[in-house]
C-alpha cells in the first residue's frame, strides 16, 4: 500500500523536461546519468576534465550509457578549464574517476562532434531544452560565448556547484573552483538557473542504510551502483572529521531531481556572482543574501533543503528500473 501510494506521488509530482547532461563522471555523475535517464527526455550527454581527465570522463560516461542501455548521444568537450590549471579529483573519485567497481568497458562508440558543437546544435535544433550542468562549467561557457542565441532558446541551466561554504578550498566548491571564468560566464548569462550548491547536496548522504539499499536489489547496475557507492563512501569518509557526516554527499543527481521533481525542495531566488580574483575565496559563489531593498537583482533559484529520504527513494528506483 505504502509503495502504491510512493508511486502515485511520485507520479503527480513528477515532470519530464527535455535534458542535455554535460558532466564529468565521477561516482555522483554517473547517479545523475541514471537519474536523468529514467526520469527526463534524456537528448545528450557531453563530458568535461573535472574529477578526471577527459579522455577518462568520457569514457566513463560511455560506460554508464551501455549499462543503461540508452541511445543517447555522447560528446566529448573540452579538455581543460578557460583559464585555471587542469586539476582533478582523484583523491575523492580515484584516478578512473570512477574506481571501486568492475566496469565492463564500452561497447558502443563516441559521437563526433565536438561537445561544445553538440550543445549548440541541439539547442538551435530544439526550443527549450534544460542543459543540467554537474562538472565544471568550461562547456557551457564556451557555449554562451561562441551561440550567444542559445541563452534565450533554452529552458534554463540547472547545476550543481557552489554554496555557502567549500570543499575544494575554504569558499570554493570543487566545479566551480575547476574553472571559476567559465562558471562567472554561465552565471551572468541572464536567463533561468538553478544552483544544487553544498547548503543542498550535504543534506543527501549516502548513508550505511542507503547504500544496502542498493547492495540488496538485485542486476548488475545495482551491483556496480553499489560497489561505486562503497569507494565513494570511503574516500568521504576519510577525508571528514569522524562523525561528521553519515555518508558522501551525493550532489549532482540533485541538478536532475530539481528539475524533474521540484516539490523535494525548498528554494530561494538570489543573486549569485562568481568571485574569480579573490586569493582566498577564487571560485567561491557570492550569495547576496541581504534584506536589503537596494540589492542585486536575482539570478537564481538557489537550493536551500530537500526532502532527503523522498530524493533516494528516487535514485533507487531509477538504478532499479535499469537493473536487469
Ligand atoms: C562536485 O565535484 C565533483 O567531485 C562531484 O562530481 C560533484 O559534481 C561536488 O563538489
Ligand atoms: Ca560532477
Amino acid at each position: 500500500m505504502a509503495d502504491v501510494r510512493r508511486a502515485a506521488d511520485t507520479e503527480t509530482r513528477s515532470r519530464r523536461p527535455t535534458i542535455l547532461l554535460d558532466c564529468d563522471p565521477g561516482h555522483d555523475d554517473a547517479i545523475a546519468i541514471v537519474a536523468a535517464a529514467h526520469y527526463a527526455n534524456l537528448v545528450g550527454i557531453t563530458t568535461v576534465a573535472g574529477n578526471a581527465p577527459l579522455e577518462r570522463t568520457t569514457y566513463n560516461a560511455l560506460v554508464m550509457r551501455d549499462l543503461l542501455g540508452i541511445d543517447v548521444a555522447v560528446h566529448s568537450g573540452s579538455g581543460r578549464p578557460l583559464v585555471a590549471e587542469p586539476k582533478f579529483a582523484a583523491f575523492v573519485h580515484g584516478e578512473s574517476g570512477l574506481d571501486g567497481a568492475d566496469l565492463p568497458p564500452p561497447t558502443t562508440a563516441l559521437d563526433g562532434t565536438h561537445g561544445v558543437e553538440f550543445i549548440i546544435e541541439t539547442c538551435r535544433a530544439n526550443e527549450g531544452i534544460w542543459i543540467v550542468a554537474t562538472g565544471p562549467l568550461t562547456n557551457i561557457g564556451l557555449v554562451l560565448r561562441v551561440a550567444p542565441d542559445i541563452a534565450k532558446r533554452i529552458a534554463g541551466i540547472s547545476l550543481m556547484g557552489g554554496g555557502t561554504f567549500g570543499n575544494r578550498s575554504t569558499m570554493a566548491e570543487f566545479n566551480i573552483w575547476a574553472d571559476p571564468e567559465a562558471a562567472s560566464i554561465v552565471f551572468d548569462y541572464g536567463g533561468q538557473l538553478v544552483m544544487a550548491g553544498l547548503d543542498v547536496t550535504h543534506q543527501f548522504q549516502a548513508t550505511p542504510e542507503r547504500i544496502a539499499q542498493i547492495t540488496a536489489m538485485p542486476g548488475q547496475l545495482a551491483s556496480i551502483m553499489s560497489d561505486l557507492f562503497g569507494f565513494f563512501a570511503a574516500t568521504y569518509l576519510a577525508r571528514h572529521e569522524p562523525g561528521s557526516i553519515d555518508g558522501p554527499a551525493v550532489h549532482d543527481p540533485l541538478a536532475v531531481l530539481a528539475l524533474t521533481h521540484p516539490d523535494l525542495f525548498q528554494r530561494q531566488h538570489q543573486h549569485v556572482s562568481i568571485e574569480v580574483s579573490g586569493e582566498l575565496t577564487r571560485g567561491m559563489t557570492v550569495i547576496d543574501r541581504r534584506l536589503l531593498v537596494e540589492r542585486h537583482a536575482p539570478n537564481c533559484d538557489v537550493l536551500t533543503s530537500i526532502d532527503a529520504d523522498r530524493a533516494f527513494e528516487l535514485v533507487a528506483q531509477s538504478i532499479a528500473h535499469f537493473s536487469t
